[in-house]
């Protein structure tokens, strides 16, 4: 049970002695995260997180999870960002196929979109958690009002407050206002933990545990992680080593780091990667551009880039050890295809051979790369990796010198969008 990080295809682009030269600017960081000395030190609550989750808590969360599966054909969770990723990249992670299957809403403005959830769900008995830790965001907000609109003609007010449940600040903002004023079941987002930092307080818990997930292993794992990546030590602590040989290449002109992986499920964790990566680094004009690649699908489409084109880029590969299930490649008595040769081997057999060549044939062409390894795709380990990039996010901005915990960019498209829809 665990997740490892190789990092031997990085060997000709940094040395060991580049990196222990930055063990100071490490402990320096790590000295801020755990003892809040630094920019952002308001949002630091999901340091100690894991830890402070009770069990009580997830037992709770556990018993209303059994009384809205027994009343609910589906979920639907509203929220966008911070308040969405985390749940989607979870559920999709574990193969998507939860025990109360989960639509999504108000993470798009697509009218299309809307509607056509709507008429999915028409004949569904549905439970809704609607999550916004502002409580004002404009897209979940409308979506909000339009869904529960779409279960008042339906049900009755009495019925709704078993199936309406609120995520949001315990005081302040609208979603609080309408829970409290219309006898909405609520949860509380704590003060000091920023959106993308979320996954794992009632944010992620609770559609989770709605959804069927093996929250007890989440935090399970996330638990691992906060012990693991707790020591100030380059060697041990695999999230901070990853985080200081990102900032190395980043002084060394790798401006883009390329998320990649083998097995689909990823696509989500990698969306998830892309917002705690992007909003926490992308500021003062600095930041490396996160993006993703699913292979081998994108090898037929991304693949002559990643292999020749502007060599301003590394590789982090998410691969998974066991996968949950494997193929065996049959054998062909005519053998028209030719392809015999790998008969009765395990289709992750190829997927593996397919990853060591591409990461071979990428280094070569002068990418480097790393890769973390989780052992199982299950909740547990999903658990530990959120941390692990919880940690890696927060070290590395202090390093480059930002506040890794706010997002003052992510107002300015939202002050013009007002005025053209002239809000008061
Ligand atoms: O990370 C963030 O803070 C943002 O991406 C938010 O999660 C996102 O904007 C949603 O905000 P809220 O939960 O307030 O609706």
């Amino acid at each position: 049970m665990s997740i490892t990080l190789n990092t031997d295809n990085l060997k000709s682009f940094i040395d060991d002695q580049e990196l222990q030269s930055l063990a100071p600017a490490v402990k320096a960081a790590h000295d801020h995260l755990h003892n809040k000395t630094s920019k952002g030190s308001e949002f630091l609550g999901w340091v100690d997180l894991p830890t402070s989750i009770s069990e009580s808590y997830l037992n709770d969360l556990n018993t209303l999870a059994k009384e809205v599966q027994a009343n609910s054909d589906c979920l639907i969770s509203i929220g966008i960002g911070g308040s969405y990723l985390g749940i989607r990249s979870t559920i999709e992670f574990l193969g998507g196929a939860s025990r109360l299957p989960v639509y999504y809403a108000g993470h798009n403005i697509s009218s299309d979109y809307l509607h056509n959830l709507l008429e999915t769900i028409k004949n569904k008995r549905v439970t809704v958690v609607v999550i916004s830790k502002s409580g004002t965001t404009t897209e979940p907000a409308i979506a909000f009002r339009v869904i529960k609109k779409a279960l008042e003609a339906r049900y009755s007010a009495e019925e709704l407050k078993k199936r309406i449940i609120c995520v949001t600040d315990e005081k302040k903002g609208a979603l609080r206002k309408i829970a409290d004023k219309l006898g909405y079941k609520s949860f509380v987002i704590p003060d000091d933990i920023g959106g993308r930092f979320s996954v794992f307080t009632p944010v992620g818990l609770v559609p989770l545990a709605l959804a069927g997930v093996d929250i007890k292993s989440l935090i399970e794992g996330a638990r691992k992680g906060q012990a693991e990546y707790a020591v100030c030590d380059l060697e041990k602590n695999a999230s901070y080593r990853y985080a200081a040989l990102r900032y190395l290449l980043y002084k060394k002109g790798k401006k883009i780091e390329v998320v990649a992986s083998f097995y689909p499920e990823v696509y989500y964790v990698a969306e998830w990667l892309k917002q705690i990566l992007g909003e926490s680094e992308g500021k003062d004009g600095h930041g490396i551009f996160p993006a993703s690649l699913i292979y081998s699908t994108d090898l037929h489409s991304m693949g002559q880039l990643m292999q020749d084109g502007e060599r301003n880029i590394f590789e982090t590969f998410v691969m998974i050890d066991k996968p949950n299930h494997d193929v065996e490649i049959p054998s062909d008595t005519d053998n028209i295809d030719g392809f015999n040769y790998v008969a009765g081997k395990g289709l992750d057999f190829i997927n593996k051979k397919a990853y060591e060549a591409t990461a071979s044939a990428h280094l070569e062409g002068g990418v480097p790369n790393m890769v973390l390894n989780l052992c199982k795709a299950d909740a547990f380990h999903i658990g530990q990796f959120y941390y692990f990039f919880e940690k890696a996010t927060g070290l590395y901005g202090y390093l480059l010198g930002v506040n890794p915990f706010d997002q003052p960019g992510v107002e300015a498209y939202k002050t013009k969008m007002f005025t053209l829809l002239g809000k008061k």
